[in-house]
């Protein structure tokens, strides 16, 4: 008897068939209970679900019998067989294995533990990543993130917004104060986009409307710690013709709303088996106060953070306590920085005051989002404050030169938002693959 692939199914959908219907499955022995020499009991996995197999002598022969029970785990295999729903409902199907075919054997000895409670050290699961996300818990926050680009860019369409690709490779630097990575460009100098800022800027004085953009920035970070990267996927908008910086807050708001509820409606079941919490779906509005207050309140509760107008990290730990016990909402908009904090392209509420927000969840900035200067002169003059030449900032003032939109828009770390929705520890498990100070490899 053959197997051929093409004919595999998932396992989601094999769990829904008919009882002693006829499937073929393929995936990775998860776990396996030989009994004797007539019955193996193996967990077969797939990217969508597991599902017992049983192999018994009777229908397989000795020969195969000793294979299944002598294969390590993790190995990759295709199994065939009819599927036996159990007469109580409430447990799932096995299938009752005809033939199988062992695709690519695992060496017996792994390098990691897979599994809940794994014993293995972080570093040791990043070194092994490929091995880790084979854990379920592991795959599945990949899988959310995937949905949550999904989700959003179905909203930013249907919202008008159009999705653009601008170069990660720069003439100038994009975020003052972020630290910038220097590459060899053959015999000039250039650098890595720590944000696409100039150039959904620029889309808007092209006269795209509005933009959004997915696509990785690069923060020479020496900081180690659980939620900054050196390479991150920054997702990125940019509105144009908004009447102030309320508007990009009411619409970045009405987007998370939209898309935990499709989290939500699609994941809730597993996020509750795997990290044990249900996910919320918060209420609009979410609460916003000015970071004068902000700093007040945070004080008052006993820290003290005077820290140039700014939220250092415990600030914000706190306030969002703060904002949870008092508004029990987990999101928090904190507006009016002072512009001394904030780069020269904010646009100002007046001399002082920039007309820009972070958005806080649980306590952790998610997201930066500012309306922009437009005025040529105005921007300008702005430079001149920060101190900062115009010369090396030419091509991006042109912008705004030949008519620009008013436009205001935000910046957001998915892997920031991963690991605020899930509640993770470290940002690490957010992400693909780890690129921070110590980590280039795999
Ligand atoms: O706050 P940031 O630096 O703002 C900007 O880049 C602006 N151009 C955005 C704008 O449109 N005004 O970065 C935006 C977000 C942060 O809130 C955070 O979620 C994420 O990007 N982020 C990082 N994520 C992981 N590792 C890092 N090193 C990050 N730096 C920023
Ligand atoms: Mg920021």
């Amino acid at each position: 008897m053959s197997i051929h692939l093409s004919e595999r199914k998932q396992i989601q959908t094999v769990l829904a068939s008919e009882n002693g219907e006829r499937v073929l499955i393929a995936g990775f022995l998860k776990r396996k209970r030989v009994l004797g020499k007539k019955l193996v009991f193996g967990i077969i996995q797939d990217n969508s679900e597991e599902i017992q197999a049983v192999f018994s002598v009777s229908d397989i022969g000795q020969e195969n019998l000793e294979t299944i029970a002598g294969l390590p785990l993790q190995s990759v295999c295709a199994v065939e067989g009819t599927i036996q729903k159990n007469a109580d409902r409430t447990k799932k199907p096995e299938m009752l294995v005809l033939a199988f075919e062992v695709l690519s054997a695992s060496e017996p000895q792994l390098p990691i533990d897979l599994g809940p409670g794994t014993e293995s050290a972080m570093d040791l699961r990043l070194n092994w990543r490929f091995l880790d996300l084979r854990d379920e818990r592991q795959r599945t926050i990949m899988l959310m993130l995937s949905d949550f680009e999904r989700f959003s860019r179905d909203f930013f369409y249907r919202e008008g917004l159009r999705e653009i690709h601008s170069p990660k490779i720069m003439g100038t630097a994009s975020e003052s104060g972020a630290e910038v990575f220097t590459v060899n460009y053959f015999d000039a100098r250039a650098f890595l986009a720590q944000s696409p800022q100039f150039y959904k800027q620029m889309a808007i004085a092209s006269g795209f409307d509005r933009v959004f953009e997915i696509a990785p920035a690069y923060r020479a970070e020496k900081s180690y710690t659980n939620r900054h990267l050196t390479e991150f996927v920054s997702l990125d908008v940019e509105l144009g013709y908004i009447e102030d910086v309320e508007e990009v807050m009411a619409f970045e708001e009405r987007w998370i709303v939209e898309v935990l509820g499709r989290l939500k409606e699609r994941w809730d079941s597993n996020v509750e088996r795997l990290f044990g919490f249900e996910i919320s779906v918060p209420t609009l509005p979410f609460p916003r106060i000015r970071m004068e207050e902000a700093i007040e309140k945070v004080n008052r509760s006993g820290l003290n953070v005077s820290a140039g107008g700014d939220l250092p990290s415990e600030g914000e730990k706190r306030l969002g306590q703060l904002i949870a016990e008092e508004h029990h909402h987990p999101f928090v908009f904190v507006t009016h920085f002072p512009f001394s904090v904030r780069p020269f392209y904010h646009h100002k509420a007046d001399p002082r005051t920039s007309s820009s927000y972070d958005l806080l969840w649980n306590g952790v900035e998610i997201t930066t989002g500012a309306q922009r200067e437009h005025n040529y002169e105005i921007l300008k003059r702005q430079l001149a404050e920060k101190g900062m030449k115009e010369e090396p900032l030419s091509d991006y003032l042109n912008f705004f030169r030949f008519g620009c939109p008013p436009h205001g828009g935000f910046g957001l770390g998915t892997a920031r938002f991963m690991m605020s929705l899930l509640r993770l520890e470290n940002i690490r498990e957010a992400v693909l693959l780890t690129r921070d100070p110590k980590r280039v490899t795999p």
